[in-house]
């Protein structure tokens, strides 16, 4: 018997054979091959209603009932095996493309592309923002051209101090008998700020510095950041757990080894230079157990309080101030400070920092 002439039974066979096929079809490819074998201009089922034309007339009705019948179960359970298998699908592709979230963002800016980027100087300095503001630290700014008195005489280094040598300070043309100075540090802004401003003082000074210096790891025009924290029983344990915490969320290491060492400052006493752990051979930050100097820092020498008509006896204070050029060069390993000040665009673009990505505390900076 041809499939035109097919009984009912066979019509069952059909729908259990179609069943079995559609069940077997491990994806929609499979499954429409079975749609078109069935239902598709040549399919089995289509075949059948051709034929109907040639089924004797007092059977043709019946038969056209039971064909339109298993027509539309056909088409039922096609619908539903494509709905799973769609659904498959896609559960396959999401868990395919899962995105990780913990992943750190796209580099920036894309190959290529023709964009603007934050110089990484500037980014630093940004990150200093955001890291001192979360310990409730404001910004405050002071002028490149200083007084002798700012640079160094408020700040307890006298006219011929042995300090000032260490210094290779760029002096300006007398005026009223006094060289203004190139500031040598931020230090000045401690100054300004004491002078302008009652205590509580809690303030961090990123600028613009100048000395006499020229190679690899030394600019004449460089960058530091000065802090200054004056509050009533301010104590060393104050200026320790400041740094301490600034260290580890600025290098993103939580247990960045960090050290102690007793120093010389004229404006600090005692004074402190703060180093930290890393690997003196493959300049990994961290582990390796040497130790690296990364700043200055120390209690506000009374006298300098004093200087600043603030009373010592009321007031304490700790201060430090690091480079910015050099941390920046220690987070990212840069080898030579030279091509900061070079704007050579290869290099900008290299190290350049997403300007729709400013730094975050969520994200650790
Ligand atoms: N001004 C010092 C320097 O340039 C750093 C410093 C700042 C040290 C504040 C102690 C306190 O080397």
């Amino acid at each position: 018997m041809s499939e035109t002439t097919m009984s009912g039974d066979d019509l069952a066979a059909l729908e259990a054979e179609t069943a079995a096929a559609l069940a077997a079809a491990a994806d929609l490819r499979a499954w429409d091959a079975v749609r078109v074998g069935t239902l598709g201009k040549s399919g089995r089922l289509t075949a059948l209603l051709k034929g109907l034309g040639a089924v004797p007339a007092e059977q043709r009705k019946e038969r056209g009932g039971a064909l339109n019948r298993l027509k539309g179960a056909l088409e039922g359970r096609i619908e539903a095996r494509r709905a799973e298998l769609e659904a498959a699908a896609l559960e396959a592709r999401l868990s395919a493309e899962r995105m990780d979230v913990t992943l750190p963002p796209r580099p920036f800016p894309p190959a290529g592309a023709d964009q603007g980027g934050i110089h990484p100087i500037s980014r630093t300095m940004e990150e200093l923002v955001a890291l001192f503001g979360a310990q409730g630290f404001s910004v405050a700014e002071g002028p490149d051209i200083e007084s002798d008195w700012h640079n160094f005489g408020a700040l307890n280094i006298p006219e011929h101090h042995p300090a000032r040598q260490d210094h290779d300070t760029f002096y300006l043309p007398a005026i009223d008998g006094r060289r203004p100075v190139l500031r040598t540090h931020t230090s000045p802004v401690q100054i300004r700020t004491m002078v302008a401003q009652e205590p509580p003082i809690r303030v961090i000074v990123p600028g613009r510095t100048w000395r006499a210096d020229h190679d690899a790891t030394h600019s004449p025009m460089f960058h530091q950041v000065e802090g200054l924290v004056i509050d009533r029983g301010i104590t060393l344990g104050h200026l320790k757990g400041c740094l301490i915490d600034f260290l580890r969320a600025f290098f993103g290491i939580s247990d960045l080894p960090v050290r102690f060492r007793a120093s010389y400052f004229p404006f600090t006493e005692p004074s402190m230079e703060v180093d930290i752990g890393w690997n003196r051979r493959t300049g990994e930050l961290g582990k390796g157990g040497d130790w690296l100097e990364i700043l200055g820092s120390g209690m506000v020498h009374p006298r300098v309080l004093a200087n600043c008509g603030i009373d010592p006896r009321e007031w304490q204070g700790f201060a430090f101030g690091m480079g910015i050029e050099r941390i920046t060069m220690l987070k990212h390993g840069m080898p030579d400070l030279r091509p900061f000040y070079e704007s050579d665009v290869r290099w900008l673009r290299h190290w350049a920092a997403d300007p729709l990505s400013p730094p975050s505390l969520a994200e650790g900076v």
